[in-house]
């Protein structure tokens, strides 16, 4: 029997813990022909329609496209998030089918650190507690996770900010503490929803410099929504979404 496009072998079921990476995976993304659609009542809007993706360990990539391409839809299935229609999605080795809903939250919890579009802080907790929450839901001590947290907010240039709450926040602050929260639990894949949408030249430079320095020095993936031109050269690769599909790669 032929395996598929991606590195898991069907007569060989991966028995290492869904949180861990799956050893000699050497692809950080694998998809094969996925597809996604949403559906309302007896609506069916197909937003996918056959995406094929590979992102190699270590690479630093943008996913560009119009608006409504599918860009946030196909980020949310990498981050196990929405969960696909049909194809392959392996992540790490690991096909993200095959995990229950327990396996799939402690896989996202211990592998991935999302950036949300809206970021989608707690308004009842300040910049620094915001960025704990990831640590503190594994059970680090407040203490720790205060120390680690001031550390985030450091390298995306809010130490200044660590007690102020969102709500009285800019949004490209905001976004800066998304990307803190995203980074703070080491995460091997870093998903970001155009994280320097609200950022001026300067901040949005030095988030992706922090990215690319993630990726580079110390091997993490990153796969980052964007049509922001000004941060281009920070990618290996730009692939462009339309019409459901990676239309081509750059
Ligand atoms: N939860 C949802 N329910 C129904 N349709 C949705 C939902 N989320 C997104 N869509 C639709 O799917 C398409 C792709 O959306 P999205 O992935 O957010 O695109 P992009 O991020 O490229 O702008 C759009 O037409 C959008 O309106
Ligand atoms: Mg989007």
């Amino acid at each position: 029997m032929e395996t598929t496009g991606c590195q898991s072998d069907p007569r060989e079921p991966n028995r290492q813990p869904s949180g861990t990476v799956a050893a000699g995976a050497r692809l950080a993304v694998c998809v094969r022909n996925l597809h996604k659609a949403y559906r309302n009542g007896n609506v069916v809007a197909p937003v996918l329609n056959g995406v094929e993706l590979a992102v190699e360990r270590g690479q630093c990539v943008y996913l560009a496209g119009p608006s409504g391409s599918g860009k946030t839809t196909l980020l949310s299935v990498l981050g196990c998030i929405l969960s696909p229609d049909d194809g392959e999605v392996e992540i790490y080795g690991h096909e993200i089918a095959a995990l229950d809903e327990a396996q799939r939250i402690e896989f996202r919890r211990r592998l991935i650190g999302f950036v949300f579009q809206r970021f989608h802080l707690i308004r009842g907790l300040s910049a620094l507690q915001n960025v704990c929450v990831p640590l503190m839901i594994r059970g680090m001590s407040r203490r720790s996770a205060e120390r680690r947290a001031r550390e985030l907010l450091e390298a995306v240039g809010l130490a200044d900010q660590a007690t102020v709450h969102p709500q009285n926040l800019s949004a490209g602050q905001c976004q800066r503490v998304a990307m803190a929260r995203a980074l703070v639990g080491d995460p091997e894949l870093i998903l970001a929803d155009e994280p320097t949408a609200s950022l001026d030249a300067r901040n949005g430079q030095e988030v992706m410099e922090l990215l690319r320095r993630l990726t580079t020095q110390e091997g993490r993936t990153a796969v980052v929504v964007t049509h922001d031109q000004r941060i281009f050269r920070f990618a290996d690769r730009v692939y462009w979404l339309e019409n459901g599909r990676i239309a081509n790669a750059t």
